[in-house]
């Protein structure tokens, strides 16, 4: 096989310091900006708590500038918003400007030409406007005298660019039908909108999808109540908690700060790898602490219809079940493409039944149906009397289940995972109800879902670490010391947690 494999541990974890303070401040920097007022080059508009920083920018080896925000205490700039991304300004005689209206015009003051719009449709009534930047990194225009965060008149967080923020919404309004997705750089050196983006498509139950122009690279999948289905370690953490609301009016993914003074982003890269990161204040770097896609099974479809993709497995496709390759030959010299078909085809006989398939990352949700209230039996039934329903589950796998999540014709980009994945019940000839769907029968229900981190025994850990080695040791943070160990081919930054400093040698450590 051609992949180098990814070793399974996919997290980098880095130790949280207190951020210093490192920028000199050269230039003006006011907090608001009022209406009929101008910023002009080297003018910025800082948040109350100088977290973030907003004004005119130049990406490196670049002559374009651009408007944008980013974190005012990381020296160097990690720009997390561009105004006007696809307009460059070619000169620095930009001026951005909050008309009496409350919109924010950029333009080349040479020529008085407008580059960039906040909006074109002025059809709110506005009377006394003010442009603030907030310390989440929103830039938001409101009347002076009423902060509406949840309905300001403008905000940058309704403009994505290329990373989601603590409290920014990715996906849908749907009272507006306005959605928000964000698009990748098309390099490091140029922030018009790249090749790549993600978001949340709603044909059918609503999931996550990275997209390489209109072809889609991954999928994170549909959320099944504790995670998307095919993200197994986003995880609750002591970093950020999650949320993913779905109802008539919004449906959306967010994640919160839990300390507020951590950085932490998710940002979409040129080259289309989706990356958490996080500052690291000792290494004054971000480190990647999550990467969603990153072995050849996150690759969309790999295996083709009712494949399965087992990153475990030489060759990592089989077929489910109950299924057998579609076409042998080609999938002989590992040319997945075509798939598998029924050992035994289905003729929509009466007795008909489901078979149970353990630990899976669902289906392609863009062919199927939901309802978020019906059982489990009521979502068989429903499944059953249609010939063309070919896979059911709960929608929800929080508790103890709930909701009806249903697929009509083709399962497409199915993978295999040890643990942490979902149940599906597939459609099966009366023949075949009762066998095992798969023998992979390890259900216990995580129960180390307090960290998004791996833990590691003690064995490892003290392996890796050359016995807390004063040599690998970092520093201290306010978590704990923190070691730099290189451990199956990947350098990690091990945090011992603050409890396992103590005498008790049987404490586990999180990486
Ligand atoms: C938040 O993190 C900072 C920096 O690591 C630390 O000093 C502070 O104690 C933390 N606050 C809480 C409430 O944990
Ligand atoms: C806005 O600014 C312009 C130019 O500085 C000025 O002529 C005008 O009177 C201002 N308008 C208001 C309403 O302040
Ligand atoms: C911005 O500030 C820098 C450094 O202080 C200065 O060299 C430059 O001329 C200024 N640019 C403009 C357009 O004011
Ligand atoms: C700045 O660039 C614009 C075109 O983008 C041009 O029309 C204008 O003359 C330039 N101004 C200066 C001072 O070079
Ligand atoms: C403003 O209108 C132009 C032309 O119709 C459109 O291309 C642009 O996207 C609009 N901008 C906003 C912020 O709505
Ligand atoms: C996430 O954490 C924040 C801060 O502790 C809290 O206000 C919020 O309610 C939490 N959200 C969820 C979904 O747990
Ligand atoms: C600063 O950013 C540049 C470009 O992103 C990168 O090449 C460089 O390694 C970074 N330096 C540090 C100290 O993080
Ligand atoms: C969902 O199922 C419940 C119970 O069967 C039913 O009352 C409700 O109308 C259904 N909702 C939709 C949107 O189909
Ligand atoms: C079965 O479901 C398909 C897809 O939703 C639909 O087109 C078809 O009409 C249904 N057939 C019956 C008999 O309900
Ligand atoms: C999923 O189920 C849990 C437990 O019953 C419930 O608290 C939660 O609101 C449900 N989530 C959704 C999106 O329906």
């Amino acid at each position: 096989m051609e992949e180098r494999r990814v070793p399974k541990t996919r997290l980098i974890f880095g130790f949280l310091g207190v951020l210093y303070a490192s920028i000199t401040s050269t230039h003006a920097a006011a907090h608001t900006i009022s209406a009929n007022q101008t910023l002009r080059y080297n003018e910025t508009i800082v948040s109350p708590q100088e977290t973030f920083e907003l004004g005119f920018f130049s990406p490196p080896n670049s002559m374009n500038h651009y408007i944008g925000i980013w974190y005012k205490k990381i020296s160097n700039r990690t720009v997390v918003w561009v105004a006007n991304r696809d307009r460059p300004l070619t000169n620095t005689s930009g001026e951005l400007t909050l008309t009496l209206q409350g919109v924010l015009v950029l333009r080349d003051a040479t020529m008085g030409k407008v580059v960039w719009l906040s909006t074109n449709s002025s059809s709110k009534i506005v009377r006394n406007p003010i442009g603030q930047l907030l310390d989440t990194g929103n830039f938001i225009i409101h009347e002076e005298d009423e902060i509406n965060q949840e309905n300001p008149i403008w905000q940058s967080f309704d403009l994505m660019t290329d990373t989601l923020l603590p409290e920014m919404k990715v996906g849908w309004n749907l009272v507006t039908r306005t959605e928000r997705h964000y698009t990748s750089w098309k390099s490091v050196e140029d922030p018009a909108s790249g090749e790549f983006s993600y978001s949340i498509d709603i044909r059918g139950y609503p999931q996550l999808i990275l997209r390489d122009g209109a072809k889609i690279r991954f999928r994170a999948g549909p959320w099944n109540g504790l995670r998307f289905s095919g993200a197994f370690n986003l995880k609750p953490n002591i970093i950020y908690n999650f949320t993913f609301v779905l109802n008539q009016r919004e449906i959306y993914y967010q994640y919160n700060l839990i300390n507020s003074s951590v950085y932490t982003r998710l940002v979409l890269k040129p080259n289309g790898r989706l990356e958490r990161l996080l500052w690291v204040d000792s290494i004054n770097d971000w480190n990647i602490i999550l990467a969603p896609e990153s072995d050849i099974c996150d690759r969309y479809e790999v295996c083709g219809p009712f494949g399965s993709c087992n990153i475990d497995n030489t060759p990592v496709c089989e077929c489910l079940k109950g299924f057998e390759p579609k076409s042998p030959d080609q999938w002989r010299v590992a040319d997945w493409s075509q798939g598998c078909r029924r050992t035994i085809p289905l003729d929509c006989e009466p007795g008909e039944g489901f078979n149970k398939y353990s630990n899976l990352k669902l289906p392609d949700t863009r062919g199927s149906w939901y309802n978020q209230t019906m059982s489990l039996v009521e979502c068989e039934k429903i499944c059953k009397s249609n010939c063309s329903c070919t896979a059911y589950t709960n929608s929800n796998i929080s508790g103890t289940g709930s909701g009806c999540l249903l697929w009509y014709g083709d399962l497409v980009d199915i993978r295999t995972v040890p643990q942490n994945g979902d149940t599906l019940y597939i459609r099966v000839p009366h023949s075949e109800i009762g066998r095992p769907g798969n023998e992979n029968n390890s259900e216990n229900r995580s129960s180390d879902e307090d960290f998004e981190l791996p833990l590691f025994g003690l064995s490892v850990i003290l392996e890796a670490t050359n016995n807390f080695s004063l040599n690998n040791k970092l520093g201290e943070g306010g978590f704990g010391p923190v070691y730099k160990v290189f451990y199956d081919y990947m350098t990690f930054y091990v945090l011992v947690s603050s409890s396992s400093e103590t005498q008790d040698q049987s404490e586990r450590m999180v990486l």
